[in-house]
């Protein structure tokens, strides 16, 4: 029964959560569930923090309110900060072995509900971007990072871009969809230069 109120839970309470809204008239009895629903479906539990989702940094706040206009003096505030924020490595070393890179950027594990506070989480890379052509599962929410070295070369400025945009992809484009990966500590600094060796390694499959 445990199990069956949490599956419940966490598929069908947005649905509820609209029916709510939509009908004035639900009997006290339904509302009473639904409270109790709600009450048990929404609670942090492992690496999931209710106070994650209810407290918006300036960036989330902006780019979750009506009307946003990402070319606004707020905006422009905004991504130069974050760019400000971006940390580069000390030693110089952008670059990592694109074979623990491609495993990162398959990874969709870590801070899921059900995951262990300390894990090391994945990068999720492939399910908004091609990267390797072997792979035929991924997204295209992001553009296609196959060939990203081969066609931007390999230069000081591009190691750099790259390494930024991971980073905070917000510092270059406001209200960007992809996650911030440095910024929100969801990579480590190490696992953030295999995904470089991955993306920008001439030898890496992706540059082939
Ligand atoms: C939820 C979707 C999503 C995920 C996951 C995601 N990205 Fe992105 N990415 C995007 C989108 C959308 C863009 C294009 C918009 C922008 O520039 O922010 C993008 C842009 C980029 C760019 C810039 C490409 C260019 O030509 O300038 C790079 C590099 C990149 N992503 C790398 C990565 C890497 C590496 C990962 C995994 C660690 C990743 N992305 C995960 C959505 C995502």
């Amino acid at each position: 029964m445990k199990n069956l109120r949490l599956i419940f839970g966490f598929t069908v309470t947005p649905l509820l959560l609209v029916l709510w809204l939509t009908v004035p008239v639900a009997s006290e009895d339904i509302r009473m569930e639904f409270n109790d629903l709600l009450d048990e479906g929404l609670q942090s539990k492992g690496p999931v923090q209710m106070e994650h989702f209810l407290t918006l940094d300036a960036t989330q706040k902006m780019c979750s309110g009506l009307n946003v206009d990402i070319n606004s003096a707020e905006a422009s505030q905004l991504m130069s900060k974050a760019l400000a924020q971006i940390q580069y490595p000390a030693d110089g070393i952008y670059i990592g072995d694109w074979k623990k890179g491609e495993e990162i950027a398959q990874s969709g594990k870590g801070l899921r509900f059900n995951d262990a506070d300390d894990i090391e989480n994945g990068g999720n890379c492939y399910a908004c971007h091609q990267i390797r052509q072997e792979e035929l599962a991924y997204g295209n929410l992001g553009p296609s990072l196959h060939h990203y070295g081969k066609l931007r070369g390999y230069s000081d400025e591009v190691l750099r871009y790259t390494w930024g945009k991971i980073f905070n992809p917000q510092a270059f484009l406001m209200c960007s969809n992809m996650p911030r990966y440095g910024h929100k500590g969801i990579l480590t600094i190490e696992q953030m230069r295999h995904i470089m060796g991955l993306l920008l390694d001439p030898q890496s499959p992706v540059n082939e």
